[in-house]
């Protein structure tokens, strides 16, 4: 079967054989033109020209973990730690309803500093103070009563990325305490509370095969999550992975549009590490097929902190400006930007 013929096999069915989904990771040219054409496509259809916005909040970046990926993992002791308090994410998620967010992120290192009632009261006054918003939270692996918890405090979506669906994999990139099942248990979990699930995987991570990738769409074929990340990995100076060589920029984009065709109404960010890869990044994850953005929140003192790759942007920009820049980088990619909480079609609260 000719590149072609297997994309329009793989929008009208939305599945592959193993072998036709290694040739379709290989694509390059005009058959991976042809295929952002019709992720685009498919996209605009459900979708239209709309690209939803998410206010990034990263408020601490203490983690007990020790990914050996991550910049802030937690035996770099070259990181520069911080932690918001309640009110100043409070007053980042006002400034960011100004600014016409519907959709805050909570994102966190797993800083075990905030309780599972802290944390549940966080969202809650986020809440109350913002009832037309959706509150997603980013905040790692927990376990099944603390994610009730926050559901029940009204957090609406639940960011966890798989990072790998082959547990060997898994194993070469986190540390022997951190382990792929529980991480598996954790998103079906959130799955089950009711939550909308987002899991994902770096591109181009050290030891990545095309293997792993193929095993990673199966498990998006599988578990059918409301939203996929996927950035491209790279390397931070002070990891073991420092001299790895960045996942490229050809390969996430291919990967976007592939998501795209597969699970056709998935929400799909144009991700800040695909904008720090290359300088129109984002936009061109957009014309793959993506419909997400998410700016950066963070008050500017601690922008620069929260740094899980090396020369990560937007560090220095103040939210409004960012907001700005990512209204004309969206034009440019042929879309805009819309005021609203941005769900999953399929997805009613209360319905789970
Ligand atoms: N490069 C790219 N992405 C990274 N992440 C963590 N470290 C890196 C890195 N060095 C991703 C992981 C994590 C998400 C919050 O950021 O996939 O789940
Ligand atoms: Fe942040 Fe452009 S999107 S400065």
């Amino acid at each position: 079967m000719d590149m072609k013929t297997l994309i329009d096999k793989l929008e009208a069915t939305r599945d592959l054989t193993d072998g036709e989904f290694l040739a379709l990771l290989t694509c390059t040219g005009e058959d991976m033109a042809y295929l952002a054409e019709k992720a685009r496509d498919l996209r605009d259809r459900i979708y239209g020209k709309e690209v939803y916005l998410r206010g990034l909040i990263e408020f601490s970046n203490y983690c007990k973990n020790d990914c050996l990926y991550c910049g802030i993992r937690r035996s770099n002791g070259n990181a520069d730690r911080y932690r918001l308090t309640a009110e100043e994410i409070l007053s980042c998620a006002d400034q960011g309803y100004e600014l016409g967010f519907r959709t805050f992120v909570l994102q966190s290192g797993e800083d075990l500093w905030f309780s599972d009632d802290a944390m549940a009261g966080l969202i809650r006054a986020l809440k109350d103070r913002h009832p037309d918003c959706a509150v997603t939270l980013s905040i790692g692996e927990k376990d099944r009563p603390a994610y009730q918890k926050y559901f029940d405090a009204g957090a609406d979506r639940y960011l966890l990325r798989h990072e790998t669906a082959d547990r060997a994999h898994y194993e070469k990139l986190h540390p022997a305490d951190l382990s792929w099942d529980h991480r598996m248990d954790c998103l079906q979990s959130l799955r089950d509370i009711g939550y909308q699930v987002g899991c994902g995987m770096m591109v181009g991570s050290p030891f990545q095969t095309p293997e792993c990738l193929l095993a990673d769409l199966r498990f998006l074929q599988a578990f059918q999550p409301e939203m996929v990340g996927i950035g491209p990995f790279i390397p931070h100076k002070d990891t073991p992975f420092k001299d790895s060589p960045p996942g490229t920029l050809t390969d996430t984009l291919r990967l976007l549009s592939i998501i795209r065709l597969l699970l056709p109404e998935v929400l799909l960010p144009a991700t800040t590490a695909l904008g720090t890869i290359h300088p129109t990044g984002r936009e061109q994850g957009i014309r793959a097929g993506a419909n997400v953005v998410m700016p950066n929140l963070s008050p500017r003192g601690v922008r620069g902190k929260y740094l899980l790759y090396d020369n990560k942007i937007c560090t220095g920009d103040e939210a409004a400006e960012c907001v700005n820049c990512m209204k004309a980088r969206m034009e440019s990619a042929g879309c805009r930007v819309v005021v609203s909480r941005g769900d999953h079609p399929g997805y009613r609260k209360g319905d789970a």
